[in-house]
């Protein structure tokens, strides 16, 4: 069977890991999906990376500064949107759907602010929206909540989300170091959000967590109902004394079922420092479920960065390609939302 063509747009951290997953690891990807997964197209506004990209590639992958270029591509099957925030994100994926492609995304944002439009228009054209990259980085979650744990009722989620945040709070109690020099060396290892306030202040912890508790309690995404509270007024000397009394301090996303709604909060957390998810360090991600048939499983990874994150897209590019692949009469929508199952429970104020 022939390729899969992918349009990728992006060529900025994950882009870029991205296409050196899919090259190295091609052959096994090529045995998991069922057939090859191939980037046909690529859409880079900095130009300088796409010069780079062309002098691997050479001309035989077009690389466009133009996305609507690569979205109104007829032979794309499946658009990977790496370039993050909301526009032209939004317009870009919503184009790509009404075109009859089928969308990767790592672009959380654009997910808890407009997920419910672009799942809808997804659902309406037959495509699908995966989005496992989103949610941190390498550590499979999405498909965990989704698939692994499918036979449970969770009861509550939390997790350490952000790398940047936790990366910033190991390295201060750790090294002693001051909050703005290890929020720089979080920027030069790319972690960080271009807008790092992202981050700081628990906005991009809130996103994933707001598509976490969607995917578990089948509400709509509802970012704005999030209690969120980051980082930035901690002090040195908050993380010295929680060390002294047995804590470590973690922002922590959390979500969870109360009688009359679900709780959606994002805020630094004291936890016993003999806990598993205290000891989490770096950069790194942490999730808990609580479910009740399972009990407690906990899913530990890298959250952020090249590789990690294209783990996760390239994933979905397999998951998507197997889709695609299905006869249309035996697909099982299982990356989509599906909005039979959406309650109207509430989202619990703060
Ligand atoms: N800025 C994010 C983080 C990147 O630090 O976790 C991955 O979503």
């Amino acid at each position: 069977m022939n390729a899969i063509k992918v349009g990728l747009i992006g060529l900025g951290t994950v882009g870029a890991g991205t296409f050196h997953v899919l090259q190295r690891n091609q052959a096994e990807i090529r045995g998991r999906a069922g057939r090859g997964i191939e980037i046909a197209m690529v859409a880079a506004r900095n130009p300088e990376r796409a010069k780079a990209f062309q002098a691997i590639v050479g001309d035989g992958v077009p690389c466009v500064g133009d996305p609507q270029q690569l979205v109104a591509n007829p032979d794309i099957d499946i658009v990977v949107e790496l370039i993050g925030g909301i526009e032209p994100a939004r317009s870009l994926v919503l184009q790509a759907i009404a075109n009859g492609k089928h969308v990767v995304t790592a672009n959380k944002a654009l997910l808890a602010l407009h997920g419910t439009e672009i799942f809808e228009a997804a659902r309406e054209k037959g495509v699908v929206v995966a989005f496992e990259a989103a949610v941190a980085g390498g550590i499979p979650i999405i498909k965990a909540l989704r698939e692994g744990l499918t036979a449970n009722r969770i009861e509550w989620i939390a997790g350490i989300i952000n790398g940047t945040t936790n990366f910033i709070l190991s390295e201060m109690r750790g090294k002693g170091l001051d909050f703005a020099t290890v929020l720089k060396e979080a920027q030069r290892l790319g972690y960080a959000e271009s807008d790092p306030t992202f981050d700081i202040e628990g906005v991009d912890a809130a996103h994933k967590l707001t598509l976490m508790s969607a995917i578990a309690f089948g509400v709509p995404v509802q970012f704005d109902k999030a209690h969120v509270e980051g980082i930035s007024s901690l002090q040195a000397t908050d993380i010295k004394y929680a060390e002294q009394l047995g804590y470590r301090i973690k922002l922590l996303g959390i979500t969870r079922r109360r009688p009359g709604g679900i709780e959606l909060r994002v805020h630094p957390t004291l936890i016993p420092s003999s806990r598993l998810i205290a000891n989490v360090e770096g950069a790194m991600n942490a999730v808990v479920v609580q479910a009740d048939a399972v009990g407690t499983t906990l899913y530990y990874g890298k959250g952020a960065g090249a590789e990690p994150t294209a783990s996760a897209v390239v994933a979905d590019l397999v998951d998507v390609t197997r889709l695609a692949t299905a006869d249309p009469d035996h697909r099982v929508p299982h990356l989509a939302f599906q909005p039979d199952a959406i309650s109207d429970t509430p989202i619990l104020p703060m």
